[in-house]
């Protein structure tokens, strides 16, 4: 009997776990390791670990979660609150041992090629250094694994945190305030919905997202995403981000989701999407931790 897969509470959610599946059944390794990076209050790992055992029941999956304190993108003791829920859902895990937060400063606190898979979900554009970042996903990834990092890149026409266009590429702080404070004035953006519950003047409003835009976000580019990923030797592409439309598209259309993607596709519809959907809304990074002309160099020498 094919046992139930929890609904997910975001298309992001049922993407990454649809990514993790079609990529496991390739290995048919007994013992998955994951890490969420950026973790934040747990959801998608509880997703995961009750829709992969439904998924794939012959596969034994630990699941990890990493975040960090010194990132004013969360409230304060939020990781007490993401042990609760899962230690809730899951009283049989240590999620003590399985939750870990650094500081944006530190390295992962795990040995060389511990994961199988990394996963993250709206994290990359809120981080501010990707070389430590992609170095240590280089470093924790086992040989052949592979990450998969859902977010947006500066291209993005629509700012989905403050809900204005185009205000992340604004780096001058002056002229970010002056750009925020206009826009709102003008009724764009979440301004109204704030006044409305807190009472906020607009100076403070602005003075306030300005802020969270200044010092909260960094949004990579196409091309210094993939720079990143040669640089810490791992295979970069998009090959998954136009799976996440499909199923966004499935859920609007209330048809049943994708849980597993295809593997053999056409690269030239997935250049042309990503080309299109980069100013759209998030991409997905693919980051495999192989190089076969290193295996191949390396017989030919014998
Ligand atoms: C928008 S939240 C997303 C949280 C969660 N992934 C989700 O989907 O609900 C961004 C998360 O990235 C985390 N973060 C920021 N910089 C980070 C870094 N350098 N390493 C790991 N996590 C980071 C923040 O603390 C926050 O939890």
């Amino acid at each position: 009997m094919e046992r139930m897969i929890p609904k997910a509470e975001s298309i992001t959610h049922l993407h990454l776990l649809s990514i993790v599946n079609t990529e496991i059944r390739k290995t048919k390794k007994p013992l998955i390791r994951i890490l969420d990076v950026g973790c934040g209050n747990g959801h998608l790992i509880a997703y995961m670990t009750q829709a992969l055992v439904s998924l794939c029941p012959s596969t034994e999956f630990e699941i990890y979660g990493l975040d960090v304190n010194d990132s004013s993108v969360q409230s304060e003791n939020y990781c007490l609150k993401t042990n609760k829920l899962l230690s809730e859902k899951y009283p049989e895990v240590s999620w003590n041992e399985r939750i870990t937060i650094i500081t944006s400063h530190d390295r992962f606190p795990f040995v060389e090629g511990f994961f199988d898979v990394i996963l993250s979900n709206q994290v990359l554009e809120h981080v501010h250094n990707h070389d430590l970042f992609f170095s240590e996903i280089s470093r924790t990834l086992k040989e052949g694994g592979v990450a998969a990092h859902l977010y947006p890149l500066r291209h993005y026409f629509y700012e989905g945190h403050l809900h204005l266009p185009l205000v992340h590429k604004i780096l001058n702080y002056d002229i970010l305030y002056s750009y925020i404070k206009c826009l709102s004035r003008l009724g764009l953006g979440k301004f109204k919905l704030h006044k409305k519950t807190t009472g906020i003047s607009l100076a403070e409003y602005t003075k306030a997202h300005a802020d969270y835009m200044y010092f909260n976000t960094n949004y990579l580019s196409y091309t210094e995403t993939l720079n990143l990923s040669k640089k810490y030797s791992l295979r970069g592409s998009f090959k998954y981000t136009q799976e996440f439309y499909g199923n966004k598209l499935r859920s609007l259309l209330r048809l049943k989701p994708k849980y597993a993607y295809k593997t053999k596709r056409a690269s030239l519809f997935g250049w042309v999407a990503i080309y299109v959907l980069k100013y759209l809304s998030s991409v997905t990074l693919f980051l495999e931790k192989e190089n076969t002309y290193r295996k191949y160099s390396q017989a030919d020498k014998k």
